[in-house]
């Protein structure tokens, strides 16, 4: 962007620095000044700040007079929106045990005009993240307590914060780290000590990423709204959605299922039947048994909701539940009368909860079942030829539990 690359020209400028100091506190003016001189290609001697280094003088009276190290502060730059956002300020939380590496990517991301978090511990960046709306964290890898690969792991398999991206700080040529960073699903990497420009790049491009998949989120909260409006639509089926979300979640941690497939399995609970938005409204609200050809246009509804979803990569997982849900073990079920394991493993675990949340809850046409009446209802299904036999098994034992 052109006022980003204007500003990096006057920050190369010395003589005219564009953040005035007055907003921020004095260390951190120091480590802006320091950041500065890094700009303009100074010693690397006079201006690196590894661990391993020792501090110049400035720096360790600044950090001793009035930066307290358990304490995380927000350091706002106001006046300095040098990127050009054109919406809230986007916020970067800096996460290093060294308090003058942090201070020095603190002012180099304030300078780019981000609104700059700071934590000295793992412990207290995870408090963070889910006190504050993040864009984008700076990762230390080694700190005392929770490291940074623990911290990035917690973030990434927490559905709250999988989307912020995260980059490790590491040392120049440091394998092993940058190996485990991407298994614990680092964003990317960036070395110490910062090259100015560099860090500009990776956390702009890091964060349109962010907004292209919250993008995609918001497709995906489409779909969803969509869903609950089909829902109140049908007067038959009240709170079921809902009930199979929180039924899919404590079914699917029963069966051991991983963080992924009890997603899948939640999201099959409000998306199963999206494909009814299809179904006009004479054979969805019928009341009384539906002719042949009207049950030919209802059990459409698998496939329109697997043409809606299909488009979603992050729908891939929850697509076999939503064409899969009205087939039988037998093969005598829809849309493709798959038989036994045949019928993918997710949809019969979802069956199983549809069913039995069908059962024991009060439609027009019936009352709610007992637990028991329903399971013994499930039980006949299955002695039919319905269900999986040993999957029944386990989802006696799971409602029992
Ligand atoms: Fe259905």
């Amino acid at each position: 962007m052109s006022k980003h690359t204007g500003s990096s020209e006057l920050v190369a400028n010395s003589s005219n620095p564009p953040i005035k100091t007055n907003h921020i506190d004095s260390t951190h003016a120091l480590a802006l000044e320091n950041a500065n001189m890094y700009s303009l290609n100074l010693s690397q001697q006079e201006l690196t700040l590894e661990k391993t280094e020792v501090s110049p003088s400035w720096m360790k009276q600044s950090v001793n007079l009035s930066y307290n190290p358990l304490i995380s502060r927000t350091l706002e730059v106001k006046g300095s929106r040098v990127n050009g956002f054109d919406i809230d300020v986007p916020k970067v939380l800096v996460v290093d045990d060294n308090a003058a590496s942090r201070m020095t990517a603190v002012a180099l991301l304030a300078m780019e005009g981000y609104e700059v978090i700071e934590a000295d511990s793992g412990s207290t960046a995870v408090e963070l993240v889910n006190q504050q709306q993040l864009d984008l964290i700076l990762l230390d890898v080694m700190m005392p307590g929770i490291d940074g690969f623990e911290v990035c792991q917690l973030l990434k398999q927490n559905e709250h914060t999988r989307l912020i991206p995260v980059i490790f700080i590491t040392a120049l040529n440091d394998k092993r780290s940058r190996i485990r960073g991407i298994e614990v699903g680092a964003d990317d990497f960036i070395t110490k000590p910062f090259d100015r420009v560099e860090l500009a790049a990776r956390v702009k491009s890091l964060m349109r990423q962010k907004r292209l998949n919250e993008d995609l989120d918001h497709a995906e909260q489409v779909l969803f709204s969509i869903a609950g409006a089909i829902e109140s639509r049908d007067p038959n089926t009240g709170d079921h959605c809902e009930r199979l979300v929180k039924l899919g979640e404590a079914f699917g941690e029963y069966l051991n299922f991983s963080h992924t497939q009890i997603r899948n399995l939640m999201w099959g609970g409000y998306l199963h039947d999206i494909g009814k938005i299809g179904i006009p409204d004479g054979v969805l609200l019928k009341r009384g048994k539906l002719t042949p050809q009207e049950w030919d246009i209802m059990r459409q509804h698998v496939l329109i909701g697997e043409k809606i979803c299909l488009p979603l990569r992050s729908m891939r997982g929850v697509i076999p539940i939503i064409r899969h849900h009205h087939e039988r073990w037998d093969g005598s079920g829809y849309p493709d009368g798959l038989i036994g394991d045949e019928i993918p493993y997710i949809a019969q675990v979802f069956q199983m909860i549809d069913i039995y949340d069908a059962l024991t809850s009060e439609r027009p046409y019936k009352r709610s079942f007992t637990k028991e009446e329903a399971l013994s209802v499930m039980a006949k299904e299955t002695e039919s030829g319905w269900r999986n036999p040993k999957l029944l098994k386990q989802f006696v034992e799971f409602i029992t539990s």
